[in-house]
């Protein structure tokens, strides 16, 4: 169930909740993304502490299609936090002046912390290099979307696994649809931390690491590209040196079958050729479009009763 919850880990959620949010998804998309009043009076603030242009924007976006209002800041420049207030004393405030919370940072494990202070919900608009579950919750709408099904196909996750938080988090969302097999194509140094395969090992999902896209293009289904993360990098001249070193362009291409589809959660830089843009393959930009209907759903499922109107309740 969605309502007055804070959606901090995409695990604390079940495929049932996941498929529930799909439902409420489909009826904003079949209705064009028309304006609602079912949030009216309600107020979302927006609290990111790094930089984003899909995430901030499209939860404004998804906030004032439901009737809402929006209010926050896009870095701590301007706010009192200049003064030297703290981070919790900031998310209290906001707790006061809003309906829901959506926050970015770059701190890892500080999504718990805030929420814990904070009496609305609180939704986690990407954390460090952990978390991004409302970037996962768009992915995988994508999949379904494009396939039908998320569970059954062959997925890759090409890129700086180690540092990409989209990337962990849509491993973690295959893992709630019974994902057992994830192939990983990264560099040498790019692979997720210890941690991360374990908890995914624990939850019964092998990831396989491969370190050329050639060896497995013919046979996937999904492709999902990462940047190099060169920001969360301790040695940017070390970021420097794997500048270039993977890519999807029209010639990694060629022996895909038919029915590939390549997802990115942008920005993307060197790493996917814009030459790929006009193929059949890229669902990277109805990605961009569904990120509306899949927050619009999160939105309205955690402040409205629409799921218990969904299942007849009331
Ligand atoms: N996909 C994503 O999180 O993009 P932004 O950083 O622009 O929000």
């Amino acid at each position: 169930m969605w309502r007055n919850r804070d959606l901090i880990d995409l695990t604390d959620f079940t495929r049932r909740d996941v498929e529930t949010l799909f439902k409420q998804a489909d009826v904003f998309l079949e209705a064009g993304l028309a304006p609602t009043k079912m949030l009216e009076g309600k107020i979302m603030a927006a609290a990111f502490f790094e930089p984003s242009t899909r995430t901030r924007l499209s939860f404004e976006s998804a906030m004032h299609r439901l009737g809402g209002s929006v209010i926050g800041f896009s870095s701590a420049e301007g706010t009192s936090i200049e003064k030297g207030e703290s981070l919790e004393d900031t998310i209290r405030m906001l707790d006061n002046y809003s309906d829901v919370i959506v926050v970015r940072h770059w701190e890892d494990g500080v999504m718990r912390r805030l929420a814990r202070l904070a009496k609305k919900p609180l939704i986690n608009a990407g954390e460090g290099q952990s978390r991004h579950p409302t970037q996962a919750l768009i992915d995988l709408y994508t999949v379904f979307k494009e396939k039908g099904v998320v569970e059954g196909l062959n997925y890759g996750v090409m890129g700086d696994v180690k540092h990409a938080r989209a990337a962990k988090d849509f491993i973690r969302g295959l893992s709630l649809f019974g994902v057992r097999e994830v192939n990983l194509i990264t560099p040498r140094g790019l692979m997720p931390e210890e941690v991360f395969v374990k908890e995914m090992n624990n939850k019964g999902v092998r990831l396989n690491h491969h370190e050329r896209i050639e060896d497995l293009i013919s046979v996937l289904d999904i492709l999902y590209v990462v940047r190099l993360q060169a920001e969360r990098f301790s040695n940017r001249s070390e970021a420097e040196t794997l500048k270039g070193s993977y890519s999807i362009t029209l010639k990694t291409l060629e022996p895909a079958s038919r029915g590939l589809r390549i997802l990115h959660p942008l920005p993307r830089v060197w790493e996917l050729s814009s030459e790929v843009d006009g193929t059949p393959y890229a669902a990277y930009f109805k990605q961009v479009y569904f990120s509306i209907p899949v927050r619009m759903a999160v939105l309205s499922l955690i402040l409205s009763d629409m799921e218990r109107i969904q299942e007849g309740l009331i």
